[in-house]
């Protein structure tokens, strides 16, 4: 069942947050949605432009609904993720996303307030949600590279400003992450002081933590041990997620790890498997370990065993 963000973040501000996951193909999607119904979690599938593009924005959709038939008890919004001011219009046109983030962060505050209420402004007239960004993370998007130096964390009295005027319905702030498998190279880490007084001038307000893969050594070493290059790569520390939703944070946003995963299954596969070619015997293992990793996530999130409440919060 689709739901919009709103009543997902209703559900859980305070208590715990919800997976956001990029998805950008078929044995994605089955193993989030597997994933995330055997830990008994609701979730948020996101589309960037990139997997927008990837194909046809068409196949993408269809695949969905076919989950949501396929997977009749999963409950989950449908996000375009870091969408510029175009593809939120097609996106609120399309009638399929519950939710657009219009990511104008890096235009100066008023332009980005301005830009904001516009998407708001046709989103809400068709019931439709929106989250916005302000600050700058660090780190690599598909349209946006931002060195360290150049990150600026979110200024917490200007986030209740621009939430005040552009009517955004959530908020995407910077603490300190970074989008990619990079993370914390030089003096940056999280930065809980800045997300408690955003908190204590938004109280109640849904707050949503990008760059929020944890990257893990463990996955980072198989990899480099099955002929990849990843030296370095670190991520955010997991168990900080549940302060972070005490602390507001509603949507922790994960795209990189299931791409360590997916990397992982296929460099050790065709490692141990010089002979075989069928798509279908990695794809196998990639499903299954996928599903792992989102409800292994989803328990440090908090969402893991919500699903039923949620099901009855929906239906009061
Ligand atoms: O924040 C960016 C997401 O990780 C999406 O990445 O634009 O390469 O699809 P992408
Ligand atoms: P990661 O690169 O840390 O997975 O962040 C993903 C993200 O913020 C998508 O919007
Ligand atoms: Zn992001």
């Amino acid at each position: 069942m689709i739901v919009t963000t709103k009543k997902l973040f209703e559900h859980a501000y305070g208590k715990y947050a919800i997976g956001a996951y990029n998805i950008n193909n078929l044995e994605q999607i089955v193993g989030l949605f597997r994933g995330n119904l055997d830990s008994q979690a609701p979730f948020i599938i996101q589309i960037s432009k990139g997997a927008r593009s990837y194909t046809n924005k068409t196949f993408l959709e269809g695949l969905i609904r076919a989950a949501d038939e396929v997977y009749q008890e999963a409950v989950f919004a449908v996000h375009l993720d870091h969408g510029d001011e175009a593809a939120c219009y097609d996106c609120i046109e399309s009638g399929f996303y519950s939710s657009v983030m219009i990511d104008a962060s890096s235009k100066p505050f008023d332009e980005n307030i301005a830009i904001t209420k516009r998407v708001v402004d046709a989103a809400h007239a068709k019931g439709i949600v929106v989250e916005a960004e302000l600050g700058m993370l660090g780190g690599v998007e598909e349209h946006v590279s931002v060195s360290e130096s150049e990150a600026k964390l979110t200024d917490p009295e200007q986030a209740r400003e621009f939430v005040e005027r552009s009517g955004c319905d959530s908020l995407a702030v910077a603490i300190g992450t970074s989008h990619g498998a990079f993370k914390f190279t030089g003096t940056q880490s999280l930065h809980f002081d800045v997300l408690a007084q955003i908190q204590e001038r938004l109280p109640g307000f849904p707050l949503v933590m990008h760059g929020s893969s944890s990257v893990p050594q463990e996955e980072v070493a198989r990899i480099n041990a099955a002929g990849g290059n990843l030296a370095g790569a670190r991520g955010v520390d997991a168990t900080q997620f549940k302060r972070a939703a005490e602390l507001g944070v509603t949507k922790i946003n994960i795209d990189t790890d299931g791409r360590l995963v997916w990397t992982r299954v296929h460099r050790e596969f065709f490692l141990e498997h010089p002979e075989k070619f069928d798509l279908r015997d990695p794809g196998k293992i990639f499903m299954a370990e996928y599903a792992k990793f989102i409800a292994a996530k989803n328990d440090y999130l908090g969402s893991s065993g919500q699903l039923p409440a949620v099901r009855e919060f929906l239906k009061a």
